[in-house]
């Protein structure tokens, strides 16, 4: 080789590992704004609520995104106090009820935001048998039980555990409900993990075991105003439910036994209804509910985590989707909100200003042989998850 071909070479060596240098530490570079970006993008931060008037503390977690969407959770009831996502023109607005302080929440109310356990809806009679035993339950709803008790999972303080892992920002309670206590038997241990993601949704998993064969059905008890607007109705706004079967319920709102087609009747949500098209219609389950309470009977059960409901309100544009992997969901229409409870800003909560999307199994499960079991047995998991995901069109 002679000199000037030694020198193009050399110099064509120094060039390539000059740009490859410099293609390293673009690389690294992208590499640091992606880690920033993504650890940015979902937060969660914590801070007291307040004292029960047992002296207990509450805190409350904020967790948020960069999409406008920021839920409110505390350690009291593992109550979602707020919840605020975009409408259409892009402003963020409250959509779920709740109170603007502790106590209030001490007080006597309907579950507003709450988890419930360790059976949502209603036992008839707060009875059932599990391998012979009878057990009773308090009777906190006329003649039956409803929702867990006085007490149940939604006046208990949870303890709570934060993690942030880029994308996603996750709050995990914890509750172990004493062999027993409300009149269930075994000591369970509830976990409860709530994680908002990037992208407006909001996944609820629910995971329990028992030392001591037991029933379980937990839900969380939202009541959605996806107007954002407290003062209007939920009678306007659009549902979707994927069920082609009811389970009709008798006075006291407890199931008959029967499944009914949704088909021909105001039940039927398979396409988009709204909600105040028949809720006044002279139908004998509708005047039961005093307008919708009921649960419906969910499609394609067994293939895990799918659509089952969604909610739509025109004005605000905004629209909730629910995924979940149970057998039903009760659509309850706020028939019992009578103007006696404060809203956070003055005024209070009137008739229908919220709809709950609750799923569950079916009402009266352990009494009723032909639904699908909610027995936890000792070396199980209970292990279910449902996703309230918002968007706008
Ligand atoms: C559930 C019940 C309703 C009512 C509300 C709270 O949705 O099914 O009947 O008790 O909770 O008032």
């Amino acid at each position: 080789m002679n000199v000037v071909k030694r020198y193009i070479c050399g110099f064509a060596i120094l060039s390539l590992a000059f740009l490859n240098v410099q293609c390293k530490g673009k690389e690294k570079d992208e590499k640091q704004e992606n880690t920033t970006q993504k650890m940015d993008s979902v937060s969660i931060e914590k801070k007291e609520y307040g004292t029960t008037p047992d002296g207990k503390k509450v805190d409350v977690y904020t967790l948020k995104n960069q999409k406008g969407m920021e839920v409110n959770i505390m350690t009291y009831g593992g109550i979602i106090t707020s919840l605020k996502v975009p409408n259409k023109a892009g402003a963020s607005e409250e959509v779920v009820i709740g109170f603007n302080n502790l106590t209030q929440y001490t007080k006597d109310n309907p579950y507003f935001g709450a988890l419930i356990g360790r059976y949502g809806n209603r036992i008839a009679k707060g009875k059932f048998s599990l391998d012979g035993t009878e057990y009773q339950l308090a009777t906190n709803n006329g003649k039956n039980a409803l929702h867990g008790g006085p007490e149940g999972f939604h006046r208990v303080i949870w303890t709570a555990e934060e993690a942030k892992g880029g994308d996603v920002a996750t709050l995990k309670l914890k509750y172990v409900s004493k062999d027993m206590e409300e009149g269930y038997p075994g000591n369970l241990t509830v976990f409860v993990t709530y994680t908002l993601n990037k992208d407006n949704a909001l996944d609820v998993l629910y995971e329990a075991t028992t030392d001591k064969k037991t029933i379980v059905n937990l839900t969380q008890h939202s009541y959605f105003n996806l107007s954002g607007d407290f003062t209007k109705t939920i009678l306007d706004d659009e549902v979707v439910i994927d069920a082609d079967k009811l389970v009709p319920v008798d006075a006291d709102l407890i199931p008959t036994g029967k499944l009914t087609d949704v088909a021909n009747t105001p039940f039927d949500f398979r396409k988009p209804r709204v909600i105040g098209k028949d809720i006044e219609a002279k139908d004998d389950q509708l005047i039961k509910g005093k307008g919708y309470d009921h649960c419906w009977v969910l499609n394609k059960q067994n293939t895990g985590d799918r659509f089952v409901a969604s909610a739509y309100n025109a004005t605000s544009g905004r629209l909730l989707e629910v995924y979940s992997d149970q057998p039903g969901i009760q659509l309850y229409t706020g028939n019992f909100l009578d103007g006696t409870l404060p809203m956070r800003n003055g005024g209070t909560y009137a008739h229908r200003t919220g709809l709950c999307l609750e799923t569950q199994h079916y009402p009266d499960s352990p009494n009723q042989k032909d639904f699908p079991t909610t027995v936890l047995n000792p070396g199980e998991n209970y292990k279910t998850k449902t996703t309230f995901k918002f968007s706008v069109k």
